[in-house]
């Protein structure tokens, strides 16, 4: 069998229904930089250990480097034959060394070290490249965020009107849960950081090789503690998977915003054409598939994650087949992020905000109530009685059709002595909005200092 790495104590070759099954190089293939560069340290610790002379090593080396060529290149490809990434590749690394020098890489280390530490090594490129794509997500939503500092728009609970807030607090509260996904992505690799090379098949090598230097050739700060564990866990994998799953979930919560905002029905935003689509039915459509596309997406993310979870779930000790079903989720993942948020960054970097309709809104449906009725906390009315109080407000408001500052001063003071026409100056959406200068508060001070701190924080991630 061409390529095979076993086989000497097999009578004959593979059924081709294995072979179709077992195959995985249509996945692992994006690997083979990684196991490329893990046979040049690999090359080098058997070397150190005395077996690889200083010429086999520099053979072995140069022709590592043709390899590595020529499947950048394309002309060296996976055979229908070639079990998976490993494989392929030894029968490359022996086609241009021979077998008497090709032949004895493999000595000392087991695909299932080798697997372990390359989708560790893939993985932390791809949590750096994902970190980037967040980075600008965050910028872009924050350079909205500082070119509308006083706009203000309804703010909801339950989908309701509840407090007026401004455009830039609500805009920044979708930032922070990216900026906690980009602090996750830098606490993971901490985790991801040490490599299992030379944990053999689960036990560790005979032949004295240092598996630190490995380590450290390959990029991590030290090997694993157990070679047992370096082989069998993927809990490395599944946070990566979750981690990813998350940011998935808050673009959908940022999309399903926007995506209500650009209702006729809201109005408050305007997608750019070039960031959005039409139908091929009603010429008069432009709809927002970048957004919904984020939301749909996430239940993938989900599902990837939920999927690698459900097949490591039992597993005994230590590497078993069922491992390889690692790969094709959290690969489906890193690309599912890397497309999607380069157009989500877009879509929001061009919206165009429609500031005098959240304006007209926002003291719409009684939202400057709970202003009411701290306003007669502050004059010393107990919270109890002012929020009754103020529920009379809003009621008397609703039966005669009336907004909160359309009661005349006499209407006021029938529904309570204590609704002095001083009231009235809470009763403006621009002054709702300053007093709620408490930290973390929507005020224009308060949101400035929140820019500023996010920009800080993400500077240092
Ligand atoms: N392709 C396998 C994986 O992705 C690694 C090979 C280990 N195979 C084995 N029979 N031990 O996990």
């Amino acid at each position: 069998e061409a390529g095979a790495l076993w086989g000497g104590r097999f009578a004959g070759g593979p059924a081709p229904e294995l072979t179709e099954l077992s195959r995985s190089t249509h996945f692992d293939w994006q690997l083979a930089q990684y196991d490329i560069e893990g046979s040049r340290a690999h090359a080098r610790a058997l070397a150190r250990a005395g077996y690889l002379g200083d010429d086999e090593l520099a053979g072995m080396l140069g022709a590592l480097d043709t390899l590595a060529d020529a499947v950048e290149g394309g002309e060296f490809r996976p055979l229908a034959t070639d079990e998976d990434v490993h494989s392929a590749l030894e029968r490359g690394l022996i086609d241009i060394a021979g077998a008497e020098l090709g032949g004895k890489l493999r000595a000392g280390r087991s695909r299932n070290d080798q697997i372990a530490t390359l989708i560790r090594m893939l993985l932390r490129d791809h949590a750096a490249s994902i970190r980037r794509l967040l980075v600008d997500l965050i910028d872009a939503t924050a350079s909205q965020a500082e070119a509308h500092p006083d706009a203000i728009l309804p703010g909801r609970t339950h989908l309701q009107h509840a407090q007026p807030v401004l455009l830039a607090h609500q805009l920044l509260a979708h930032c922070w849960p990216l900026v906690r996904d980009l602090e996750r992505l830098r606490d993971w690799d901490r985790r991801a950081d040490a490599s299992p090379y030379g944990s053999g098949a689960l036990a560790g090598n005979t032949l004295g090789l240092d598996a630190e230097l490995v380590a450290h050739d390959l990029g991590f700060a030290h090997g694993v503690e157990n070679s047992i564990d370096g082989t069998a866990s993927r809990d490395v994998v599944a946070e990566f998977a979750y981690i990813t799953a998350q940011i998935g979930i808050d673009l959908s919560r940022f999309a399903e915003e926007i995506i209500i905002w650009n209702t006729k029905e809201f109005g408050f935003v305007t997608l750019s054409d070039s960031y959005s689509t039409g139908s091929s039915i009603m010429p008069q459509k432009k709809n927002p598939d970048i957004a919904e596309l984020a939301r749909g997406k996430s239940g993938r993310l989900i599902g990837n994650l939920t999927g690698l979870l459900a097949t490591l779930k039992g597993l005994p000790l230590a590497y078993n087949r069922d491992l390889q079903e690692d790969k094709e989720p959290v690969f489906d993942s890193i690309t599912t992020l890397e497309v999607l948020l380069p157009a989500f960054t877009g879509m929001v970097a061009t919206l165009h905000f429609h500031t005098d309709r959240m304006a007209e809104l926002a003291p719409q449906g009684f939202s400057l109530a709970t202003d009411i009725a701290e306003w007669l906390v502050k004059q010393h009315v107990t919270f109890r009685d002012a929020h009754e109080i103020t529920g009379a407000v809003v009621k008397f408001a609703e039966d005669h059709g009336l907004e909160l500052d359309e009661l005349s001063d006499e209407q006021f003071a029938q529904i309570s002595p204590h609704l002095t026409p001083e009231v009235r100056t809470v009763l403006t959406i621009e002054g709702s909005v300053a007093s709620r200068d408490g930290s973390g508060g929507t005020a224009g001070v308060r949101v400035r200092e929140q820019l500023a701190a996010l920009t800080a924080r993400v500077r240092v991630l």
